[in-house]
């Protein structure tokens, strides 16, 4: 039946299909085939694996397709007919390990998750109760450890394509030094990726444009942690409208492979990205993050870190365990992920059965989660924390310098007010960062933001992150006949934002 479709006055496609191979593939949102052809001239050429489309587009480009219309449809209906007839090869060619929805069963695929002994359920069941002691705000345990759970199970949840059941991803924010690393890396503990620093614990620098990012969530379906990401920065922009496609969606990009087609990258890992600038405000974008601010006040004391650091390398292996644990519950439970809306109450069901299996009483903390932190209330703690190193900055440098350059007649009518200091820093040009323009406008320069990490303050990344939040702009200016971008504010404005008045 299939040689009827090659008569040489018809001619549509000027070879024929003589092995068909179909690539079965979970995690790819099209069907592959590998074809090997055979020309009048017996000659053989093998194309794929790729699409129908991309065989019919590199059919073409060796010139091999006469009629293009009907070769679009005739190449689909050969594969119909090989794959009616059972002349097809089907194959599975996963490489990508994890969890995936397969005729509404969960499957799992070359996962190396084990059976978890008696004496490891209790001993992981311990460590997690004392770890969530070891967390001044218990509720980021919990919603960490809920969170790494579902995590490999997120593609899954992606695949059942309901609107609302995807899963977030982890935002860790705020001041440095806080443990944000430290959780992400429990939660990759859990299915033993902690260790892997090359496809797991990654820095930005690996994701920092859609393509690397693309490359990044395609491994796996088990959790990526991606330190000190940069999202504010206008140039990120479009990396920012990618992850938030890859959180609801299965694929992460769509590569050109040719001209005319596009090539899908799935978006299998699920992300937790720590940085300390706060996340982008754009609502579409906290809408699919959890996001979590740190505070000064969440800093450790240096015993702290150290006790927490040697337990944490003693026993953190022993965190796999759990991951053990709830692979085989879910696969065995499978109308656990399909029957409950919402993933907190997966985790939830799952961590009362592990401490059930574990014999021990289902702590408390297993039902906390975090509530999230107004925007507004981390800008004004941030704000704060900027106006504290100005006032430091501007009454140090006055201290230091006023009797020095002053004489006692000065000293004896000193009116030390901020605005005074302030005045007399700029005017003695005191200050490297803060300038006098003789309109009266304070100028403040780019290595501002140097000197704040210096102090530690890392959520200012740029000139123009410190511009927004002093409402002013970035501007070229002309000084001492170069041009350097800096920020402009009225001295009034200046003063108003480091001493708010009182209303
Ligand atoms: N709950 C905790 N109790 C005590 N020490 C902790 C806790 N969590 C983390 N630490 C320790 O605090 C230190 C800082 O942790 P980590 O590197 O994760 O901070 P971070 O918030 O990622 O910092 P940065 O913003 O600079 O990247 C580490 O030594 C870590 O082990
Ligand atoms: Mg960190």
């Amino acid at each position: 039946m299939i040689e009827q479709q090659i008569q040489y006055n018809k001619v549509i496609i000027n070879a024929v299909p003589v092995k068909i191979t179909r690539n079965e593939n979970p995690a790819a949102i099209e069907i592959k085939f590998d074809i090997k052809f055979e020309t009048p001239t017996g000659l053989h050429i093998k194309i794929g694996p790729k699409t129908i489309e991309e065989i019919l587009a590199e059919l073409k480009s060796k010139g091999l397709v006469y009629k293009t219309k009907a070769a679009e449809e005739a190449l689909p209906a050969i594969l119909n007919a090989y794959y009616r007839e059972n002349k097809m090869i089907i194959k599975s060619e996963l490489e990508t390990p994890g969890f995936y929805l397969e005729n509404d069963k969960i499957v799992s695929y070359k996962t190396d998750q084990k059976e978890a002994t008696q004496d490891e359920i209790k001993q992981c069941a311990d460590l997690l109760n004392d770890l969530s002691n070891r967390y001044n705000r218990k509720e980021i345990f919990a919603t960490v450890v809920k969170w790494a759970l579902i995590a490999p199970f997120s593609y899954v949840l992606k695949q059942m394509q309901h609107d609302d059941r995807w899963l977030p991803w982890l935002y860790f924010h705020g001041w440095t030094n806080t443990g944000k690393t430290t959780t992400g890396r429990i939660a990759l503990a859990v299915w033993r990726k902690n260790k892997d620093r090359k496809k797991h614990d990654i820095g930005f620098a690996s994701v920092d444009n859609i393509a690397r990012f693309g490359r990044a969530v395609c491994y796996n379906t088990y959790p990526i942690l991606i330190n000190e990401v940069q999202l504010n920065d206008e140039r990120q922009k479009q990396l920012v409208e990618a992850l938030k496609h890859a959180v609801q969606s299965q694929t992460a990009r769509a590569r050109l492979s040719t001209k005319s087609t596009a090539e899908f990258i799935a978006a299998l890992s699920p992300c937790i990205l720590t940085s300390n600038p706060a996340p982008p405000e754009d609502p579409a974008f906290q809408r699919r993050i959890i996001p979590i601010h740190y505070s000064t006040d969440d800093e450790p004391s240096a015993e702290e870190r150290a006790r927490f650091n040697t337990f944490l390398k003693d026993n953190i292996d022993k965190l796999g365990t759990f991951g053990d644990f709830a692979v085989n519950y879910i696969l065995n439970n499978q109308e656990t992920i399909f029957t409950k809306s919402d993933w907190k109450d997966i985790a939830t069901e799952l961590l009362k059965a592990f401490f059930k299996a574990a014999e021990k009483e289902v702590p408390a903390w297993i039902y906390d989660f975090v509530q999230e932190s107004q925007v507004q209330d981390i800008a004004e703690e941030q704000e704060q924390i900027i106006r504290g190193f100005l006032t430091k900055v501007v009454n140090e440098t006055y201290t230091r310098n006023y009797r020095a350059l002053t004489s006692s007649a000065d000293q004896a009518h000193e009116n030390n007010d901020f605005e005074n200091r302030l005045l007399f820093c700029l005017d003695k040009d005191l200050i490297s960062f803060l300038k006098r323009k003789s309109t009266g406008e304070v100028l403040i320069m780019h290595d501002i933001v140097k000197e704040m990490k210096a102090q530690r303050i890392n959520h200012i990344s740029n000139l123009a992150e410190l511009g927004r939040r002093l409402q002013s702009e970035v501007k070229a200016t002309k000084l001492g006949g170069n041009t350097v971008r800096l920020v402009a504010i009225p001295i009034q404005k200046f003063i108003d934002f480091v001493l708010p008045p009182l209303s």
